[in-house]
């Protein structure tokens, strides 16, 4: 989730429902939170590893999760501007700088296939135009490995990629120039185009692997909320500092908390 404050900080939908509260109560206080001190110049962006039909299906079970201004999908391989209930259409400029280096998803799955015979592939929904992906049903010790052997493959194949494990059974293999990372500095160019950049800066939220780029962006801060997997917590650890907030509280709880923290509210 990324917030982007007066102006902006942007905030990703999976930091910030909580599934263990069927209620949603951190949700509704962080809107109202939202709504009190950010609403009028700020604006709420979504980072989500989830297709845009994944997405959807989220917002329908949780109708407290208020609409974003912008919606990053697919670990940040699509960026939707407009909501619409007709048919999504990805950002076509974001799309088409992602296909430059010769992305090959058919190359992708066949060095996956004879490199790591051990990652099965997600559903279709989860393959997207810029993004392969896989289960991973091993230990992280035993996952290292097949990832090693993978990343070793697709470079042999001649692939430029990134490689991104998330919540100790995700792989992700995306275009090299692709991550939500990416995706987010792509959009804030874009938004420092039509109304000029944040002068308050970008607040970050994340719970797993794919969201370490998110917090690598130059100049953000950023909140790993305390229901964070190991993976972005490991990469927390080596990059304690002013910049980056390990909340106690969960999800947006735990952006509430990091709102506060630094001094937002
Ligand atoms: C979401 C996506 C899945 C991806 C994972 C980690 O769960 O649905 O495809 O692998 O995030 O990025």
């Amino acid at each position: 989730m990324v917030c982007s404050l007066p102006s902006p900080p942007p905030l990703s939908s999976s930091s910030q429902v909580d599934h263990a509260d069927p209620s949603h109560t951190a949700l509704h206080a962080f809107n109202a939170l939202w709504d009190a001190h950010f609403a009028a110049d700020c604006l709420l962006v979504y980072s989500t590893g989830r297709s845009h039909a994944l997405y959807e299906q989220l917002r329908r079970e949780v109708p407290a999760l208020r609409p974003p201004c912008a919606l990053v999908c697919s670990v940040g391989t699509e960026i939707f501007f407009e909501a619409s209930d007709a048919e999504p259409v990805p950002d076509a400029a974001w799309c088409a700088a992602l296909d430059v280096g010769g992305w090959d998803r058919g190359k992708v799955e066949a060095a996956a296939a004879g490199a790591a015979p051990e990652l099965t592939l997600q559903p279709p929904s989860e393959q997207r135009p810029h993004k392969v992906s896989f289960h991973c049903a091993l230990p992280r010790d035993a996952a290292s490995g097949v990832l090693a052997r993978l990343t070793t493959a697709l470079e042999g194949a001649g692939l430029a990629t990134t490689v991104i494990y998330s919540g100790g059974a995700d792989v992700d293999v995306l275009p090299a120039g692709a991550s939500k990372g990416k995706g987010l500095s792509f959009l804030l160019s874009q938004i420092a185009d039509a109304v000029g950049p944040p002068t308050d800066g970008v607040l970050v939220c994340g719970d797993s692997g794919n969201d370490v780029e998110l917090f690598e962006v130059d100049g953000v801060r950023g909140v790993v909320v305390a229901n964070a997997h190991e993976e972005l917590r490991a990469w927390a650890q080596g990059h304690a500092g002013e910049r980056v907030f390990e909340a106690g509280e969960r999800c947006s709880a735990g952006i509430a908390q990091a709102l506060r923290h630094f001094g937002l509210v």
